[in-house]
């Protein structure tokens, strides 16, 4: 395996780069000719709803699986490309992988498992024992090293499939939602260790989750997925504040939406009539007078204020039909005069009560105008 990968665009080098790889199975396209690469040194996570192709991804790029397809280069050589009859087994390919389930296999002692793979490739004895202790110590595991995998709290098998995927130093460390099985708070622990983990190796992670406060949380960049394809792929806040597609809008946090059509168009003001027929003032373009729109702010754009008679620019007056106390916070669900409704956050101050009506002050530079979508 070559040392150095490729360039890909803005000069940062890529370690695993997907180029039109298609998966088929029984003629069904699970992985539809997707793009996309790893650069050395970030973590790139996968993030699509349950079915939409992650696991197949992640099994082709360390050769468990094959492409139908496309090709797969790694640190600039193919590892998989079928029309040229390329494919490099797994034991050939400079990555280690954590499973959903950790595999950690309940027979064997820690020490055996993170053997394993060390084992596989014909590792000396000696090595093998000082690898496997340096790498149950980077993970907290080094007093465990004796103890049979069956014997491990969900936590202490997530470290042990981590030292086990990190113990023959691969370039590339591909994770399959290596945190569901984890409760919240060893969750946020877990995430951190990754983290300086991967920053101490220089480590380049493919990441795949369902999860997409975790896919924010701990990405350089995010790649979303839909029925095989990569929808868009940015940074986590670039993906948040622009979404290219109805998809990605929603998969991603909430939203306060609500039909309009445009009133007017001036000097980069749109104006546009809500369903109410109250009108705000949005600072995006692109939509014509008269076109049918769908209005979008996220909800920590909008300042919620008890209705006082006033009405501000760019106010709208809804109703609160329903709240939920959560401590730091309500959840609320709002209805406006037009029967469309939203849930939101309020602050714990503010002495909200059900039945009230509230007034929504948006920022003309948070709201996003999407064309209309059929019900
Ligand atoms: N070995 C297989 N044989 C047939 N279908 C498969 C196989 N592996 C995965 N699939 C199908 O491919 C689709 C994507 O699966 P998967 O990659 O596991 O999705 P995800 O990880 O995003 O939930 C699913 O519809 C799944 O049933
Ligand atoms: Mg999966």
């Amino acid at each position: 395996m070559a040392e150095s990968g490729s360039e890909g665009e803005g000069g940062a080098e890529e370690v695993l780069r997907f180029e039109a790889v298609t998966r088929r199975f029984d003629g069904a396209v699970v992985v539809d000719a997707i793009e996309l690469a790893l650069r050395r040194g970030e973590i790139l996570a996968l993030l699509g709803p349950s079915g939409c192709g992650k696991t197949t991804t992640l099994r082709m790029a360390i050769g468990l699986e094959r492409s139908s397809a496309g090709r797969i280069m790694h640190g600039g050589v193919a590892v998989d490309a079928p029309a040229e009859r390329i494919f490099a087994p797994p034991e050939r390919r400079n990555m280690g992988i954590v499973f959903q389930s950790y595999a950690v296999w309940p027979h064997l002692s820690v020490f055996e498992n993170v053997a394993f793979p060390l084992r596989t490739r014909k590792v000396a004895e000696p090595e093998i024992e000082a690898r496997v202790r340096a790498s149950l110590a980077r993970v907290g595991m080094q007093d465990f090293a004796e103890r049979p995998g069956g014997k491990l709290s969900g936590g202490q098998q997530q470290r042990v499939a981590i030292a086990r995927s990190l113990v023959y130093e691969p370039q590339v460390l591909l994770l399959d939602e290596p945190f569901s099985n984890l409760d919240a708070h060893l969750r946020h622990q877990v995430r951190r260790d990754l983290r300086q983990l991967q920053r101490e190796l220089g480590l380049s992670i493919l990441f795949v989750t369902h999860d997409q406060a975790e896919a924010l949380a701990i990405s350089d960049r995010v790649a979303i997925m839909r029925a095989g394809r990569i929808e868009q792929i940015g940074a986590p806040q670039d993906l948040y504040e622009r979404p290219q597609t109805p998809f990605v809008r929603d998969f991603l946090g909430r939203w306060v939406k609500l039909a309009a059509a445009v009133d007017a168009v001036r000097g980069g003001e749109t104006h546009v009539a809500l369903a109410d027929g109250a009108t705000i003032v949005a600072l995006q373009g692109g939509h014509a007078p008269g076109a049918r729109v769908l209005v979008a702010v996220r909800p920590e754009r909008i300042a919620f204020v008890a209705d006082d008679g006033r009405a501000p620019r760019n106010a709208i007056a809804a109703t609160i039909r329903a709240l939920h106390f959560l401590g730091d916070q309500y959840e609320a669900e709002l209805a406006f005069a037009s029967g469309e409704t939203a849930h939101v956050f309020l602050p714990a101050v503010g002495g909200w009560r059900e039945g009230q009506t509230i007034r929504l002050e948006l920022a003309p530079e948070a709201i996003h105008l999407w064309p209309a979508e059929e019900a």
